[in-house]
């Protein structure tokens, strides 16, 4: 952005649409009117029991990876997740998209915006924000989500999600439905025929879903096997030049798992960049 001190007179064009952007994520955090309350002793009393509880349950797993978050991470991921922001992405997972979403303009890379694993919708509400507020009219913007939460995770695959899960069960396994997602985006003025949803779960809804090309698929799925599904049925659609952000890279779930062996049999060896310790992301360049 300009400073003020260069500014003379009227604000310049992109002056004006980078003040947008930043406003529409502030907006979209829900950062503007409130910040969340530091955990009390009682909060963190009661994660560290529900922790000692999850540990008994799961006594006879090797790995339990899940466990190793601190109770104040633990506090976080269930009471963050009460907030009524539109997104649950930090200042750095908002700012990823934003320059992902403007690569791919400047760079013009062919191909739509894609989602997978929306909740309220707010990552999908900033990618349609920054394509009008440029312009970018042949551009939709695609969410695919079950819109009603997160399955049951396969204990067989990954064990670490199975602990996640009982975790998530107490803030309603990010269930947020299609007419809510919509209203969201009415809220932001955002609504229109380019705004697609494909609902379902990833393994019936993606393999037959009306996606040509895409430039930036975004994957904040959590488990493993719905990375899994999404990296398989997507990946071969993301355009050379196009983004993969992967939303749970860096989280004690499954997502990792599935990054890494997904990457091995199709002999990815993009670097994957860090956007914070959550957000792992790469440029296709093959
Ligand atoms: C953590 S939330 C997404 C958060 C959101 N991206 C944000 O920025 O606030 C995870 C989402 O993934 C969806 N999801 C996970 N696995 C899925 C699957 N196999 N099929 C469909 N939806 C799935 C859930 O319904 C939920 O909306």
């Amino acid at each position: 952005m300009t400073d003020v001190s260069e500014r003379t007179g009227t604000v310049s064009l992109e002056d004006a649409q980078q003040r947008y952007i930043e406003l529409l994520k502030a907006a979209l955090r829900n950062s503007l009117y409130s910040n969340p309350k530091p955990p009390t002793k009682v909060d963190l009393a009661r994660m560290w029991l529900f922790k000692r509880q999850l540990k008994y349950k799961y006594r006879h797993n090797q790995n339990l990876v899940a466990l190793a978050l601190s109770p104040t991470d633990l506090y976080w991921t269930v009471q963050g997740n009460l907030l009524p922001a539109h997104t649950l992405g930090s200042q750095a997972n908002v700012d990823n998209v934003h320059s992902c979403v403007e690569r791919v303009l400047s760079d013009g890379v062919p191909g739509d915006l894609l989602e997978a694993g929306v909740f309220r919708g707010g990552q999908s509400i900033l990618m349609k924000g920054i394509l009008d507020i440029h312009g970018a009219t042949d551009r939709k913007v695609i969410l695919a989500d079950s819109f009603e939460g997160l399955p049951e995770p396969d204990a067989e695959s990954c064990m670490d999600d199975v602990i996640a899960h009982e975790l998530l069960k107490k803030v309603g396994l990010f269930a947020a439905g299609a007419d809510m997602v919509r209203d969201n985006f009415e809220r932001y003025g955002l609504w229109d025929e380019r705004v697609v949803f494909i609902k379902g779960w990833f393994n019936e809804s993606l393999p037959t879903a009306p996606i040509d090309q895409l430039a930036i698929m975004r994957l904040d799925a959590d488990y493993y096997q719905s990375t899994m599904d999404a990296l398989t049925n997507l990946y071969p659609k993301l355009s050379v030049g196009g983004w993969v952000i992967l939303d749970d890279y860096g989280h004690p779930l499954g997502c990792r798992q599935a990054v890494h062996e997904f990457r091995e049999a199709n002999d990815i060896t993009d670097p994957i960049e860090m956007a914070d310790d959550q957000v792992g992301f790469w440029q296709r360049t093959s």
